[in-house]
């Protein structure tokens, strides 16, 4: 079954200030949905939301994978369904290595978390720690074979979690943590945001093998840049807390031309097509 996920009038913020203003928006599994739109417009809440960070609250609406919402769940059981939010700014965890959290990640997606928990609840006998974890042997060999694959420099493996790494390695450990969970829907804040042009391609060339394997992408951006690598099969500009055009890759093409003053003076225009539309 192809999953999908839906946002469907979804009014979202911080302390009663709405920040989402009814975001309808529809997510495919092996599709690549390019998301466009101004600084502050909401973007990265709605990323933010969708993953379930704690600090925002759900006003309106609803978020449905599969058609069941998941509102009520939390960010590691929305995890375990395959949605996987990266980073706009991912976070550094010194003292812990990109093996080890990868690791604990995937055993938690993967269930073998849950299975020795209720294996201890069951048998109530103590699990020796290290048990809930996937098997290191098969473990290794998958990370090993993964960053071949994604020409991720083994060295990562070692090093810190995102500690001390330039802009472009943070975006390809990103590539590389959606390559080990196998997400279904991944949100990718701002992925292309500082690459040069060689880590450009390596983080597109990443992304398209992921959407082959069957990921669905939320790919958000500012530049139509990366849009050149991967292509999407829809675009939709956010404005000021909400969608106000979904269409093809010309959409791209356009907002490159027109900028943003144009959509504004569309706005009721192209709001009225899109209620139409959704
Ligand atoms: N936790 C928060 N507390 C208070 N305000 C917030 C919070 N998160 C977001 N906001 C506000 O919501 C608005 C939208 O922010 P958001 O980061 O979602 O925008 P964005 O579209 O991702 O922008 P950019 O393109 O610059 O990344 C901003 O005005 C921001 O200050
Ligand atoms: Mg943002």
């Amino acid at each position: 079954m192809t999953a999908v996920l839906e946002v469907k009038n979804l009014h979202a913020g911080v302390d009663g200030n709405e920040i989402l203003k009814g975001v309808n928006l529809t997510i495919r599994q092996g599709e690549v949905h390019a998301l466009m739109g101004p600084n502050g417009s909401g973007k990265s809440t709605l990323g933010y939301v969708i993953a379930g960070h704690p600090h925002y609250e759900v006003y309106e609406g609803d978020i449905l994978f599969n058609g069941e919402s998941i509102l009520d769940l939390e960010p590691d059981e929305r995890a375990k369904l395959g949605i996987f939010l990266a980073f706009q700014y991912p976070v550094a965890i010194p003292g812990v290595s990109f093996a080890n959290f990868l690791r604990a990640a995937v055993s938690s997606v993967r269930g073998y978390r849950d299975k020795v928990r209720e294996e201890m609840e069951r048998t109530g006998e103590f699990k020796e720690v290290g048990s809930e974890l996937i098997p290191m042997r098969e473990f290794r060999k998958e990370l090993m074979e993964t960053m071949d694959r994604f020409n991720v420099d083994r060295s990562f493996a070692r090093r810190y979690l995102n500690d001390g790494f330039s802009g472009g390695e943070k975006k390809r450990g990103e590539v590389l943590q959606m390559a080990m969970l196998k997400p279904k829907i991944a949100i990718l804040d701002e992925s292309d945001s500082g690459l040069d042009i060689d880590a450009l391609r390596v983080v597109a060339d990443g992304i398209n093998k992921l959407v082959a394997d069957g990921m669905g992408a939320l790919l958000i951006t500012h530049y139509q840049r990366i849009l050149n690598y991967v292509k999407p099969d829809k675009v939709s500009v956010f404005y000021d807390g909400r969608v106000v055009l979904t269409g093809g890759p010309e959409v791209a093409q356009m907002l490159e031309e027109k900028g943003y003053g144009w959509v504004e003076e569309h706005l009721d225009e192209l709001e009225a097509k899109e209620m139409a539309n959704s």
